[in-house]
């Protein structure tokens, strides 16, 4: 499969270092999985088939890269990730269909991906079609007889090859304008398909799943003759539009739904968060909410153990999805899950708290940290933000102690400090504060635009 990435699960775990601080023990356990997926893969015998993914149970309380562990790792895989909230299938009127739905949701990230590699690959020839299309409408081929583009009639000593080298010259002086975007202004009128306005919508309501319904309309749709109409656009407008339509005119859409299942199949990962909210407190079997909560976890088995799903695509086997699944588990117990789906998460990753140590680091270190998310925000209007070493080490400070005195909400903190902080200037620049000036932020400004709040648990609740 090309589109695995044999990364080693040290070489894992330091892509993941690169955006989350600590959580090393949650680090390995996904790296390894990960490698097991590559590894089943590379069995040649039948024992392939049954080795199934060891599904990961991250207990940890909120804010300490649960998700993020997850979401990163399904970046350096580069595979289709979904998340769900377990939560949310307790809701009134939900069906048992419902717990379906983030299978059909991961097909539909594969799908997305599978569909950004064939683009790029027919990327060049796509836009060399282009390219004679546009040249097409700028300079009608010539209307001689016989005489088309690409096949230059036999006796060319006549007349009408004149024009057509003629023809020929222009074309290439105009394709040499416009590579180099000399053109890209210019108005010419392109046929665009017009989206079709069918809507089934109604005929379908509650008697179908999303995927018939889907379905459904992609036949509809299919049915009707296409409708094109003309729009006039900028040049560099109708190149983005007609790359669109020639690129799917490359790609064999029914390839990309075999990959997209394939690739979903083998290297799918479906984060189901939140997954204590659905345990019940052990011992009781009072009924109300813990008899929906048990519903749906029965409703997950099948398809964590192993199961077929229908979806637009086509039918997906969930045998060798990766589940993760999530809970801060401070009421339940991942023991108050019922035993059959306890099993099915063999593997237990504890995340730590995150210190005041780690906040510093979180601040500064990975690759997306928010005082470079910051930094680039002013950059943006050529304003120069810099932290000194001794104000990070406060804002981590102060953060740690909102988590410890109001509510401990994890490195989630650091968001609502920092904006905080920064949100006078947010607003002053560019008004007061003018390009090419450098903003310094010192510990006592820290200190001075926090500490009340700090010490002011009502305002801080609000506030921070
Ligand atoms: N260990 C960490 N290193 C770097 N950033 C972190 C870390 N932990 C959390 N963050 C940051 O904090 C925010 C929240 O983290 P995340 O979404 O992973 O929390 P969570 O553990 O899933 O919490 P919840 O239980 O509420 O879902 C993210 O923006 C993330 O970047
Ligand atoms: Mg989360």
């Amino acid at each position: 499969m090309e589109h695995i990435i044999s990364l080693t699960p040290r070489q894992i775990v330091s892509e993941l270092d690169k955006y989350i601080i600590g959580q090393h023990d949650a680090k390995r356990n996904v790296a390894i999985a990960l490698r097991n997926r590559i590894r089943r893969l590379m069995v040649k015998s039948e024992i392939q088939k049954d080795i199934v993914p060891n599904n990961i149970l991250m207990i940890g309380s909120t804010g300490v890269g649960k998700t993020e562990i997850a979401r990163r790792l399904a970046k350096v895989a580069n595979a289709p990730f979904t998340k769900v909230e377990a939560s949310k299938f307790t809701e009134v009127g939900y069906v048992g269909r419902d717990v379906e739905s983030m299978v059909r949701d991961l097909v539909e990230q594969s799908v997305a991906l599978v569909r950004e590699v064939k683009n790029e690959e027919v990327k060049v020839k796509a836009a060399e079609a282009v390219e004679e299309l546009i040249l097409d409408i700028l300079i009608p081929p010539v209307k001689s007889a016989g005489f088309t583009r690409n096949s230059i009639p036999a006796d060319t000593d006549s007349e009408p090859s004149n024009d057509a080298e003629l023809n020929e010259r222009t074309r290439e002086r105009f394709r040499e304008k416009l590579r180099n975007g000399e053109l890209d202004d210019r108005k010419i009128e392109i046929n665009v398909k017009a989206s079709s306005p069918v809507g089934i919508g109604m005929i379908g309501n509650g008697m179908m799943d999303d995927a018939s319904m889907a379905g459904l309309q992609d036949m509809i749709s299919g049915m009707m003759p296409k409708k094109t109409k003309k729009r006039k656009l900028s040049i560099s407008e109708a190149r983005k539009v007609l790359l669109e339509e020639e690129a799917s005119k490359l790609i064999d859409f029914d390839e990309v739904k075999e990959e997209a299942i394939k690739l979903a199949e083998n290297n799918g990962i479906i984060f189901i968060d939140e997954i204590d909210k659905i345990a019940s407190k052990s011992g009781k079997n009072g009924g109300g909410p813990d008899v929906s909560r048990e519903g749906v976890q029965r409703d997950l088995l099948p398809i964590v153990e192993g199961s077929s799903v229908n979806t637009k695509y086509g039918v997906i086997n969930t045998d060798h999805i990766l589940f993760i699944a999530a809970g801060a588990f401070h009421v339940a117990k991942p023991s108050d899950l019922i035993p059959e789906l306890q099993g099915r998460f063999p593997i237990r990753v504890e995340l730590q708290s995150l210190t005041q140590e780690d906040f510093s680091r979180i601040l500064r270190e990975p690759k997306n940290a928010l005082t470079k998310q910051y930094q680039a925000l002013f950059e943006a209007e050529n304003v120069f933000l810099e932290f000194n070493d001794e104000s990070i080490e406060e804002i981590a400070r102060l953060a740690f102690l909102i988590n410890q005195e109001v509510e401990n909400i994890g490195a989630r903190r650091l968001h609502t400090v920092m904006s905080h902080l920064l949100n006078d200037f947010l607003f002053d620049v560019p008004d007061t504060i003018e390009a090419n000036s450098r903003i310094m932020i010192t510990k006592e400004m820290v200190q001075e635009r926090l500490t009340t709040l700090v010490k002011n648990r009502d305002l801080s609740q609000y506030i921070l």
